[in-house]
């Protein structure tokens, strides 16, 4: 990965610094109560129940659990793309009724658009927002040089492998440089050496910004690894059953995951989930 603006030193976090959620730690993101059921021909689904969370300014927070526990939409009901069943999602103290704008979101699959060049592809929130493009092309461009992918701005995403993809789909999500992101599963398609390659990028990319990460996983080592704390879901209805502090230190290399502390984190989590059922013993 290319060198990083502010390397070593964590850059200010955007906004106001004293306003309500602006300084790092404080509450960013506020859920309270909420409950999102959804309602089909076929039945009710309860996909969230009862969920309490606050989200630190600054942090990078995962999101953990089986599939279908409501990872998604727990997200896209911070992203404001869901109506809450019941209970309040607040960003910065104000309810989230809208797409909130200082959010950027990196979805599961990458839905790059294939018609259109990378550089194109990472200005469409641009277009989006009705800003000049011309503007921000700058931008682009520099943060393709972050995720060493300057040679290929002109390029079209069917040429590119699934880890340049999800590369280019990562820079879209952070063009409007949004003090936000939230990430669904953005490297569960990819092969265990690019998923490795990507988790330090993203490591070096918060370090750097810290940024208010939301990042969902189905990954336990990948959750560990990245986070400053891990929120442990189960499914039927989605709830959260844990929320674990990740004190390992920054920052942080793969070799990590060889240490006592981090296979700790990583047992006591799938013990988790051994109890609820939903992994077998010695899994
Ligand atoms: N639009 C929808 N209409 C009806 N049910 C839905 C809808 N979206 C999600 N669900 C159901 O809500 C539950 C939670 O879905 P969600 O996509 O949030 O799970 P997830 O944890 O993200 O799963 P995965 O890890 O497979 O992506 C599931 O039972 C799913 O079938
Ligand atoms: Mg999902």
């Amino acid at each position: 990965m290319a060198a990083l603006p502010g390397d070593g030193a964590p850059a200010a976090p955007a906004g106001v610094a004293g306003a309500s959620g602006d300084g790092i730690g404080e509450p960013y993101v506020r859920i309270a109560g909420l409950d999102k059921t959804y309602h089909s021909e076929r039945g009710d689904v309860e996909a969230l129940k009862a969920i309490d969370l606050d989200i630190r300014n600054g942090e990078f927070i995962s999101v953990l659990g089986p599939s279908g526990c409501g990872k998604s939409t727990l997200l896209k009901c911070i992203a404001g793309l869901e109506d809450l069943t019941s209970g309040d999602v607040a960003i910065r103290g104000e309810p989230v009724i809208e797409p909130p704008k200082d959010t950027g979101i990196v979805f599961q699959r990458d839905v790059l658009l294939d018609w259109r060049s990378v550089l194109d592809n990472i200005l469409l929130p641009i277009e989006f927002a009705r800003l000049r493009t011309a503007d921000w092309r700058g931008k682009a461009l520099e943060l393709l040089h972050l995720f060493e992918l300057e040679d290929f701005a002109d390029r079209y995403p069917w040429e590119l492998s699934g880890g340049m993809r999800q590369r280019v789909a990562i820079c879209r999500g952070l063009i409007r440089d949004p003090s936000l992101l939230l990430m669904d599963e953005p490297f569960g398609a990819l092969d265990a050496i690019t998923r490795d390659e990507l988790n330090l990028e993203l490591e070096r990319m918060w370090e750097a910004t810290h940024k208010t990460i939301v990042f969902i996983t189905h990954s336990i080592p990948e959750a560990v690894f990245l986070s400053s704390r891990v929120v442990v879901m189960s499914r039927n209805p989605g709830r959260i059953v844990e929320i674990l502090d990740i004190d390992l230190d920054r920052p942080r290399a793969l070799d990590i995951r060889e240490t006592p502390a981090f296979s700790g984190y990583v047992r006591h989590i799938r013990e988790i989930f051994e109890g609820l059922g939903v992994m077998k013993r010695g899994q």
